[in-house]
């Protein structure tokens, strides 16, 4: 892990420098792509060694890299965790940390504002090997409370949520969690270490997809778990089996993430704050969500638990699904596309991307409302994300 002197480091300089040597391979400044599959032995000895458990070493590449030990040993430093494992995508560090904790007659529950996908997982994939799932509305603690069994295993939530940003109370959760002795598992993607550290509640694991903020440059697909030694050695264990590694190269591309991730998300912090801002005075928008807002229902806690809002704001455009369609249509610096976290400002329509293939009565029954945004503010001057939305709005004002 980390060294005492990577500990009294503040979080950028950790970002460059924890968790790795200070005398290189090969003298290399930036760590090296260790492009092999698998790892030679000098002779007999250094065999008997190694499987003695006297020299811990690489074998084999799907048993792990030393361009992912230093990530891992680099995002356990960020997030104040005694180990972590990184994933080929975050979806894959979710779906194998939850293998990992459960079997045939379990239950687990989840809250409803999670990931589309983990939601899927959980509630269709789960079902099929006998492991039960209650998904209870996002906030509400009492159903959550009730919703717990004797073979609950975890309680698994994401805060902030997506799209609405919902936070969650981490205090109330741990100890509604204790009450049961069950575990509880906090995708933390949107918050970052940066901004939230829900270990330092007593969450037990946390997860990311380091896809967004961490690599941050819609390069890569990556994610991590992290939590004690104890919890995380089945989950390796089950990694090792599941084979969902990072590639080297990709690896590589998070670490140099890494380096300028802690800035990033200050700034990103900042910058969504002023466009959140500028939403909520403008005349064509509806409603804003955005944690940092005072109008968030969520505010106060947020305050609390965290230290900036991040990059995602969402709103809801006064008119109709044309006259979001014009907006859309009418950017011209903002891509129209998925995630967040990166450089470049993204904006997403749910109703017609993420939720097409729902009628519109299902679709409004998850909020997901026809003129509803997610906008994952990037690094590019506020004022001209700003201009872009509000020249934006004033073309979809006008019908062609
Ligand atoms: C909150 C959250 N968790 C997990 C994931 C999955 O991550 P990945 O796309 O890296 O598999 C996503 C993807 O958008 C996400 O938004």
């Amino acid at each position: 892990m980390s060294t005492k002197k990577d500990k009294k480091l503040g979080m950028a300089s950790r970002a460059i420098h924890a968790g790795e040597p200070r005398e290189r391979y090969a003298d290399t400044l930036t760590t090296p792509i260790f492009q092999t599959s698998t790892y030679v032995f000098k002779n007999s000895r250094d065999i008997e060694e190694y499987t003695k458990g006297n020299k811990p070493r690489f074998e084999y590449g799907r048993y792990g890299n030393p361009t992912e030990l230093i990530a891992e040993r680099r995002i356990a430093d960020l997030e104040g965790a005694e180990d972590c494992l990184v994933f080929s995508s975050g979806m894959m560090a979710i779906t194998t940390t939850i293998l990992s904790l459960v079997k045939t007659g379990d239950h687990i529950v989840i809250t409803d504002d999670s990931y589309k996908k983990t939601l899927e997982f959980c509630k269709s994939y789960l079902q099929r090997f006998g492991v039960d799932c209650t998904i209870v509305p996002f906030g509400d603690y009492e159903a959550l409370d009730r919703a717990i069994r004797k073979n609950t295993r975890f309680i698994f939530s994401e805060s902030p949520t997506n799209p609405y940003l919902n936070v969650f109370d981490l205090v109330l959760l741990k100890k509604i969690a204790d009450r049961h002795g069950v575990l509880t598992l906090i995708d933390s993607t949107i918050a970052t270490p940066i901004n939230q550290r829900p270990l330092e509640y007593g969450i037990d694991l946390v997860t990311h997809s380091c896809t967004k903020y961490m690599s941050g440059h819609n390069d890569i697909l990556a994610g991590t778990v992290l939590g004690s030694k104890e919890l995380i050695a089945p989950i390796r264990s089950l990694h090792k089996s599941m084979g969902g590694l990072i590639d080297a190269h990709c690896c590589y591309l998070l670490l140099r993430g890494l380096k300028t991730f802690p800035m990033r998300v200050h700034h990103q912090n900042t910058a969504a704050l002023e466009v959140a801002r500028f939403l909520e005075g403008h005349p064509s928008v509806e409603r804003v969500y955005y944690p940092f807002l005072e109008s968030h229902q969520h505010h106060a806690i947020a305050r609390e638990q965290m230290k900036g809002g991040g990059c995602v704001v969402t709103f809801v455009m006064k008119g109709d699904l044309a006259a979001a369609n014009r907006f859309m249509d009418s950017l011209s610096m903002i891509f129209i596309g998925p995630s967040f976290g990166g450089a470049e400002t993204l904006i997403t329509h749910p109703a017609t991307v993420s939720y097409y293939d729902y009628t519109r009565e299902q679709r409004y029954e998850l909020g997901i409302t026809d003129t509803l945004f997610r906008l994952a503010v990037g690094l590019e001057n506020p004022e001209d994300i700003i201009s872009d939305l509000e020249s934006a709005f004033s073309k979809a004002g006008k019908k062609s």
